[in-house]
């Protein structure tokens, strides 16, 4: 086991997650709703703007716990914002309200070089 936390905290200003989630269920499930969808123009977006994976991680996820009949689940870390509902023609407002219009407006913590964070964690295991 390797933790990988300052590496990642370098390369990564936030991950956002998408809820893709399919389940065979009379429940409504993101995968459902046009995830798959959601989750393209997530990556779109942030390609066009140079931004897609450096800085801004993009993965899918399992159920977030909101799922909805109206669209998918997304979750920005580590923002701690969480959006429901959402649907691939919402994903330009959402993603240039976190990251701004040309998705420069990325959080980056710095970790210094003895291993703590802009927050004054430790972290010496890195
Ligand atoms: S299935 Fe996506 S939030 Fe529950």
């Amino acid at each position: 086991m390797q933790r990988q936390t300052t590496r990642q905290r370098e390369r990564l200003g936030s991950c956002v997650l998408v809820c893709t989630n399919d389940r065979d269920s009379e429940y409504a499930c993101c995968g459902d709703v046009g995830a798959e969808e959601t989750l393209a123009a997530v990556k779109s977006w942030l390609r066009e703007r140079g931004a897609f994976w450096s800085p801004v991680g993009v993965t899918t996820t399992g159920c977030l716990g909101l799922c909805s009949e109206d669209g998918a689940a997304i979750a920005i870390q580590p923002r701690d914002e969480w959006y429901a509902d959402v649907t691939p023609e919402d994903v330009p407002e959402l993603l240039e309200r976190e990251f701004g219009p040309n998705a420069d407006s990325i959080d980056q913590r710095a970790v210094d070089a003895d291993g703590s964070d802009s927050l004054g964690a430790t972290h010496p295991d890195d």
